[in-house]
Order: C-alpha cells, then structure tokens, then sequence
C-alpha cells in the first residue's frame, strides 16, 4: 500500500516537473499582423532571428514570396492569412490559433493610400483623394476599417491568448500624424492622419480595460520610416528618416522593457513618449 503510494506520488512529480519545464521552456511568441512588407516584415525578420515562435500574418490570396523566404531560413515562423478589414478572416485565424499564448500581438496592418495615382493634398497643382474638395470616401472608409476596426478586432479576437501568455503584450502602430497636440505639417491626408488619432483613442481605452487583467497595452510611433513603399510614395527626400531595421530593432528593445506602468501609453521607437 505505501510502496504504491510512494510510486504514484513520484510519477506526479515526474509529470507536474514536466509540465512546468515544457511551460518555461516555451519560447515566447508573436503575432504580426501585415507581416509580409515594411515594417511588419521587419518584425518577422527580426524576432524570428532572436528564435521567437513567430505568427506571421497576411491579406494575400497566397503566401507572399517575402514571408516565404523567410520561413526557408526560420521553419519555426508560421504563416498565416488574416485581413484585418474583414471580421469573418479575423474569427477564423483566432478559431484555429484558440489557447495557443500570444505574448506580444502587434497590430501592425495599415494603409497610407490605395496607391492608385496622387494621394496627398498637393500632387502638382491637383488636389489628393484625402483633401477637402476631392475626398475619396470608399478610400476613407477603408482606412477606417483597416487602421482602426481592423486593430480592436484584432485584439479582441486574441485577447484570450494575450491574457493566457506570459508577457501580455498588444502593441498598435500609431504615428504622430494623428497626433493632435502638436502643429501639423500641411494640410492633406485627411483620411489617413484621422484614422490615427482615432486608433490612438480606441487602444487607450483598450489599455484602460485590460489593465485589471495584467494585459499591457502600449501605442507605438515608429518614426518616419523609409521602407519599400514610403520610397515609392514620397522618394527618399524627406527630412528625419530612419530604415525599417533601426525602427523595429528600436521598438523590439522598447517592447521587452515594457510594464504595466507602460499601459496607455504612447511610446517612440527610440522610447521616447509621443505626443498624444
Ligand atoms: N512607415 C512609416 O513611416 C510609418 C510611420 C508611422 C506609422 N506607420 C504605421 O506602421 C504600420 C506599418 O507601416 P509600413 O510603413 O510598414 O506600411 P507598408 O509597407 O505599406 O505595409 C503595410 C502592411 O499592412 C498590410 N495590410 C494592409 N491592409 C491590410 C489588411 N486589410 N489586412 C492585413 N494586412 C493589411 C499590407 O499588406 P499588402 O502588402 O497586402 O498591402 C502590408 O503588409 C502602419 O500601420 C503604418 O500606418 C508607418
């Protein structure tokens, strides 16, 4: 009787040890929506080259040849499609990832423009799709559910395994262009420098709500960052401009330092506190 006592005893131990070493020897995972240009590429390279288990995000009917290449280096990144604009890609990804821990989730998905032809107030001499007297409306729209819905629904949707991880990171990709305490710089992009200041709101209140439940929720500017597209759009003349791996590797550092005093706040890549 006390010699089976004794054996079930150590197989509990056995088995209670095991669960706990496979538990800390989890390496820590992210999700990255938008993951297979700019920024959110970057990402990808990035943390899978730290030996994250990578969740790489995107909209394409296919797997775009960019993620592709990455998974040839790195088999532990997996890609996944998901378009933050619609609701039912969104439930599906979060059905198939259900109790999978998500530490750090980065809605990073958005757009400036439909890249169709001129976009900003002056395009020599005619108005853009995003100044007053040529508003494109299906183009704010979309914006709107891209940057904005897309990144609460996001959340919500993984909030599960955000709350279930051991970090307990959501990072959204705000910018200073929707900040509305400091002078803008030209009039123009109407569509775009709105849906920023209104993510910058809905993640704040996000924050507000998560908080109880140990969930950091941290909006990001990643600078003015040339990446692939801004070169196209704009060329590489503007002033202040950092590459994409200064600003992801910048924001890396910040997002593993982050706490709870960090909750609702709006952080550089560099660290510095962004002007709401
Ligand atoms: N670059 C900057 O200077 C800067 C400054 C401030 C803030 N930001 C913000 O940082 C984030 C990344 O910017 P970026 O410069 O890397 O932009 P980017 O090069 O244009 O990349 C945007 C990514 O988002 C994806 N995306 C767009 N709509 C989507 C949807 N409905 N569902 C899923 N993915 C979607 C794109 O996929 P497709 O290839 O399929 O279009 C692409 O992978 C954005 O939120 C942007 O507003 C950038």
């Amino acid at each position: 009787m006390f010699q089976r006592w004794i054996s079930q005893s150590v197989v509990l131990v056995a088995l209670t040890a095991a669960v706990f070493t496979a538990q800390s020897t989890r390496a820590d995972t992210v999700l990255i929506t938008g993951a297979n240009a700019g920024l959110g590429l970057e990402f990808v390279k990035e943390y899978a080259e730290k030996g994250w288990d990578v969740i790489a995000t995107h909209r394409r009917s296919d797997v775009p040849e960019s993620l592709a290449a990455i998974v040839r280096d790195h088999p532990k990144v997996k890609v996944e499609r998901m378009d933050v604009a619609d609701l039912a890609s969104i439930k599906a990804l979060a059905t198939k990832l259900k109790g999978v821990p998500i530490d750090v989730l980065i809605n990073n998905a958005g757009i400036y423009s439909d890249r169709s032809g001129c976009q900003t107030e002056n395009c020599g001499g005619k108005a853009g799709k995003q100044a007053l007297g040529s508003m494109d409306y299906d183009l704010f729209d979309m914006t709107m559910a891209i940057n904005v819905r897309g990144s609460i629904a996001v959340s919500e949707a993984f909030i599960d395994n955000v709350r279930a991880s051991k970090q307990k990171k959501i990072i959204a990709m705000g910018s200073t262009n929707g900040s509305l305490t400091q002078p803008l710089e030209g009039s123009g992009g109407i569509a775009y420098r709105s849906s920023k200041a209104a993510l910058h709101r809905a993640m704040q209140l996000v924050a507000l709500e998560e908080k109880p439940q140990g969930v950091i929720v941290v909006v990001m500017h990643p600078g003015a960052v040339l990446t692939d597209r801004q070169l196209n759009l704009f060329g590489d003349g503007y002033p202040g401009v950092i590459s994409p791996e200064k600003s992801v590797s910048g924001m890396i550092k910040q997002i593993a330092r982050f706490t709870l005093d960090d909750a609702g706040h709006f952080i550089q890549w560099d660290g510095a506190v962004a002007p709401w």
